[in-house]
């Protein structure tokens, strides 16, 4: 059975991954990721990032989100943006600058406002903003943040909400897929957000988990979310654990994987689910939690790995 069709026939709209545009040289990789029957939404993992799309201020380039969108449109995949506004992978004219709130307000608007124009029509959901949170709940101290305060948040939605009226407008953190601080806020922020009539349609759960380790509570916390009147997604889930990998440590993650898919099943608001890319061959886990790794569905030869069956079992 193939993910994205075993998804749709559960009743979600889509089950999908992240790609870059590095590993779209490698054919086998293609042949997979193209499978619309798998994969049936895309997510670029770099390539529409503020330093890939206004490395220069007020100049864009979409040469790689591009190629990213045009391989989804023909391969009849929906699209997620990500992202907007994120504190990471800035351009350094942004990190840099001596900003007022005036000119950073100009300066986010026009981003996000050209970044999701140029794609209008074409995006199911944007991130618009991700990561505003520390683990504490706090909001983390960023150039958006400390120019602007949380005002940050309206003001790129909006300008995302009148680049494209029909893209939903998500808000994407990792640490919050349970219950504690850091869910809490995001929930305080979705309410303050909502009674301030600020778009917003969805809630991004990443969801990069370690094996064994996975909250408790997810389903009830994502109905909390859902009964704020948005909806919610699981947007960049992998499952790593340490190396080597061992037959006792993939089937605790195939148990794993099927504990968060069926958080995402038993939740009506909650649309899709969407990998952090679909093979350890091109996941970013190693090279960022060192010593880390096998997080994804599929192991570094394409071979699926017992995940995938847990992923199945979820749905
Ligand atoms: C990661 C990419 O996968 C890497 O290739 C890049 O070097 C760093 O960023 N949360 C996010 C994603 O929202 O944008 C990050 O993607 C992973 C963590």
């Amino acid at each position: 059975v193939k993910l994205h069709t075993l998804a749709k026939s559960k009743g979600k709209l889509y089950f999908g991954t992240a790609t870059d545009n590095p590993e779209l040289t490698d054919t086998a990789y293609d042949a997979i990721l193209d499978d619309g029957a798998m994969f049936g939404q895309i997510t670029p993992g770099n390539s529409m990032k503020w330093d890939a799309t206004e490395p220069t201020q007020g100049t864009f380039t979409w040469t790689g989100a591009d190629q990213i969108v045009d391989l989804a449109q023909a391969n009849g995949q929906i699209l997620r943006g990500h992202n907007c506004v994120w504190y990471n992978q800035l351009p350094s004219w942004v990190t840099s600058t001596t900003w007022t709130a005036a000119t950073l307000t100009s300066a986010i608007q026009t981003h996000c406002g050209t970044l999701v124009g140029h794609y209008k029509g074409q995006i199911y959901s944007w991130d618009v903003i991700n990561e505003p949170f520390n683990d504490d709940g706090t909001w983390r101290s960023d150039v958006f943040y400390n120019t602007l305060g949380t005002t940050y948040v309206q003001i790129a939605l909006e300008a995302a909400r009148a680049a494209d009226p029909d893209a939903k407008l998500y808000i994407n953190d990792y640490n919050i897929e349970g219950p504690g601080a850091k869910a809490t806020a995001m929930l305080n922020l979705v309410q303050t957000l909502k009674a301030a009539s600020v778009p917003i349609d969805g809630i991004g759960f990443q969801s990069h988990f370690i094996v064994g380790e996975l909250p408790s509570g997810i389903q009830t916390n994502f109905e909390a979310f859902t009964a704020q009147g948005v909806e919610i997604a699981i947007t960049e889930l992998d499952i790593r654990m340490t190396l080597p990998s061992t037959p006792a440590l993939l089937a605790q993650q195939k148990k794993d994987y099927t504990t968060i898919i069926s958080a995402c099943q038993a939740v009506t608001g909650c649309v899709g689910v969407t990998v952090w890319d679909w093979t350890d061959k091109y996941s970013w886990v190693p090279s960022t939690f060192s010593g880390q790794g096998a997080a994804c569905p599929w192991d570094e030869n394409f071979i699926r790995k017992p995940a995938y069956d847990g992923i199945a079992i979820g749905f």
